[in-house]
């Protein structure tokens, strides 16, 4: 199947699995939540999600493998899905906007397609390697500000917080260089609002790749920049990601970045 057509089945593979979440979310219990590790959090949800998505995707493409956040599917050797059934877990245990869907097709380090449906908002986002990426049927333009001091800027903080003093360093730092900061809870999202030009650049430590397979193609195929905290290409395995509007807005974060790294 070409890649164009295989996304448009798994934009109606992520509606499907958003449409399950949402009708949870109105009459879900926080007595059904478990921690996998400290502020780790997981329900049935998450899993239910993630089994129906994966038994869709199985179908769409028998050969691929699965790289799922609650273990579903076995990892193949070539093609693998990439999914997170539910980003942004704690916001959607505390009903608080955003969270999201997000499912990304990876061959050999390189994401071919990615969909991330925010599933308050009923956005989807959607992008196809060399072809482009769009808000439903818009296409995406990551914004053109180049001024740092204009740019609003997204980050996360990972439950894994053993590198905590250089996470604060940074955004001590870049507080006052930027127009700003937000910590939306899902790094889905915050790469899906970079891609549409609504924050200037993202970054987050410690990320694995369910998080960010689908968000960083739409930043690239919008016309932005992502990388690891070296400016190398390690950002799906690598645990670290900037994703920024443009080049000179890139070098800037990873000047204070790099230069604040113990
Ligand atoms: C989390 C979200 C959050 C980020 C965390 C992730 P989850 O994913 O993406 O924004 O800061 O590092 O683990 O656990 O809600 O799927
Ligand atoms: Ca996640
Ligand atoms: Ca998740």
């Amino acid at each position: 199947m070409e890649l164009g057509q295989l996304c448009q089945s798994v934009i109606g593979v992520a509606r499907a699995a958003a449409d399950f979440i949402r009708s949870q979310s109105k009459h879900f219990d926080r007595l059904q939540v478990e921690e996998k590790s400290r502020n780790n959090l997981v329900s049935y949800v998450d899993r239910q999600a993630e089994r129906l998505i994966v038994d869709q995707l199985s179908q769409l493409l028998p050969h691929a493998g699965f790289i799922a956040e609650e273990g579903s599917g076995r990892q193949g050797q070539g093609l693998n899905w990439v999914i997170d059934p539910l980003d942004g877990t704690t916001n959607f245990v505390h009903g608080v906007p955003p969270y999201a869907v997000s499912i990304g097709l990876v061959e050999d380090n390189q994401v071919l397609l990615g969909v991330v449906e925010e599933i308050f908002s009923g956005e989807v986002f959607h992008a196809v390697k060399g072809k482009g990426a769009w808000l439903g049927e818009q296409p995406l333009r990551v914004s053109k500000e180049q001024d740092l001091s204009k740019g609003l800027i997204a980050t996360g903080f990972a439950y894994d917080t053993s590198d905590i003093d250089h996470i604060l360093a940074v955004l001590k730092r870049l507080l006052v260089q930027t127009h700003g900061f937000r910590r939306l809870g899902s790094a889905a999202v915050d790469l899906a609002y970079v891609a549409a030009g609504r924050f200037e650049a993202f970054y987050e430590k410690n990320l694995n790749p369910w998080d960010v397979a689908a968000g960083a193609l739409l930043v690239q195929e919008a016309g932005g920049v992502v990388s690891d905290f070296a400016n190398g290409n390690n950002f799906l395995f690598g645990r670290q990601i900037v994703a920024s509007c443009n080049e000179v807005l890139h070098c800037r974060l990873l000047e204070t970045i790099c230069k604040l790294q113990s």
